[in-house]
């Protein structure tokens, strides 16, 4: 009997020493840090720098690491056209694959897969996404692109590059947290993706790309979306129980923000932005979101553990009460995912360009055989 492992369930393809994830206990670990104790103090940068060289950086690393940032948020102005020429109304996650993709005709080294090479366009990629995530908002919302300001690390200058005003110490801190918390996690679809695409020694443009693709599926970063877009359908509290149920009885129904094919019990990441969600809540008097989401999380818990199912809220679960109270269209959840995922990916490629061998897994043929060939006339 061939084994199969349909979506590569259980399958290590290679090592890493990047990410480890215990499912069982909720467990993720960067480089050897419990991420609980990395959302708690780490900047985003911080997490970079321990994604892609093994450690956290001394001060003067960092320095160098935000020094090399700073001229990473400008953009080619043919890609700012670009985002300015795209229809009215297509989704950020299209626009910011396909500008992604031209930003590798604006690089003379694209193809260079170097060790130093790739860090430069991972560098430049850290700063370009999150600007082309923001311009695009604003392009779409008919108003002007906001210039980077150099100063800024990726969370401030982010935030400030779509509102046009200096984010609040507050509202950058929430964003780094998110963005610490999303940067990194093993072998999932968009990663996978990402080294497979660089296992045929393409360029990095290309893997990137490809991992955008994949993420904004609804299976994967996509969910984010999902998650705000029932919420905002059902409307209030009292929505969310026929909700769920009428979700569970369709076939093949999915509750968007639960479940994942790792964690059996709630994934951590979803664990610190429920007291983020809960935090944010409180202080900015706007409840909904959250008790609408912990409405569901027990709706949920009570459904799957009459199922005997260990179905639990995910990260895109709670994330999607955070971006909305820092007042993000739900069509930003899963770019803003992308930027910060970027670190993560580009760790992979990393590792990948390193040690590289092609990926070629096999498929068992079920299809016909022993046909014969009709010329096209003959056919009936
Ligand atoms: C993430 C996900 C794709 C993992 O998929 P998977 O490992 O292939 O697991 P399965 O889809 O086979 O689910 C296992 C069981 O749990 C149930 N289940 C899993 N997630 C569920 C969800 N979100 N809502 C309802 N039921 C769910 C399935 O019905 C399935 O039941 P069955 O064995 O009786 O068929 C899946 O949980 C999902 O679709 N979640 C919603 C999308 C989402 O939030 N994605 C973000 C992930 S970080």
């Amino acid at each position: 009997m061939t084994e199969i492992h349909r979506g590569l369930a259980g399958v290590n393809v290679d090592t890493s020493q990047i990410c480890s994830i215990d499912g069982e206990r909720g467990e993720l670990i960067y480089r050897g840090y419990d991420i609980r104790e990395l959302a708690d103090q780490a900047s985003f940068e911080e997490v970079v720098h321990l994604l892609w060289f093994g450690e956290l950086p001394t001060r003067s690393e960092l320095d160098a690491l935000r020094d090399g940032l700073r001229p990473a948020f400008d953009l080619p102005g043919e890609v700012l056209d670009l985002l300015a020429r795209t229809p009215k109304g297509t989704a950020p996650m299209h626009a910011l694959r396909t500008a992604v993709s031209a930003l590798a005709a604006f690089d003379d080294d694209a193809d260079d897969t170097s060790e130093a090479n790739l860090r430069r366009v991972g560098t430049s990629l850290l700063g370009k996404i999150p600007a082309i995530v923001a311009a695009y908002q604003r392009l779409q919302a008919g108003q002007e692109p906001v210039a980077p300001d150099p100063n800024l690390g990726v969370a401030a200058n982010f935030l400030r590059m779509v509102n046009g005003e200096e984010p609040s110490d507050a509202a950058t801190r929430v964003m780094d947290v998110a963005l610490v918390l999303h940067a990194e996690h093993g072998s999932n679809a968009s990663t996978f993706v990402a080294r497979a695409t660089a296992s045929s020694l393409t360029d990095p443009y290309s893997a990137i790309t490809a991992a955008i693709g994949s993420l904004k599926g609804p299976l994967h970063g996509g969910a984010n979306y999902g998650v705000m877009q029932a919420l905002e359908s059902i409307g209030d509290l009292a929505g969310v129980e026929p909700y769920v149920h009428g979700k569970l009885a369709e076939e093949g129904g999915r509750v968007m923000g639960f479940g994942h094919r790792v964690y059996r019990v709630m994934d951590p990441r979803a664990t610190i932005l429920k007291g983020v969600s809960e935090r944010l809540a409180q202080e900015s008097g706007d409840a909904k979101w959250f008790e609408m989401s912990l409405e569901m999380e027990r709706v949920m818990d009570a459904a799957m553990e009459a199922k005997g199912k260990q179905v639990k809220p995910n990260v895109d679960f709670f994330s999607a009460s955070v971006y909305r109270m820092l007042g993000f269209a739900k069509e930003t959840y899963t770019p803003i995912f992308a930027l910060s995922r970027t670190a993560g990916w580009m760790a992979h490629l990393f590792e990948q360009y390193a040690d590289n061998r092609l990926m070629r897994p096999r498929l068992v043929y079920e299809g016909a055989k022993g046909k014969t060939f009709t010329p096209v006339d003959q056919r009936g």
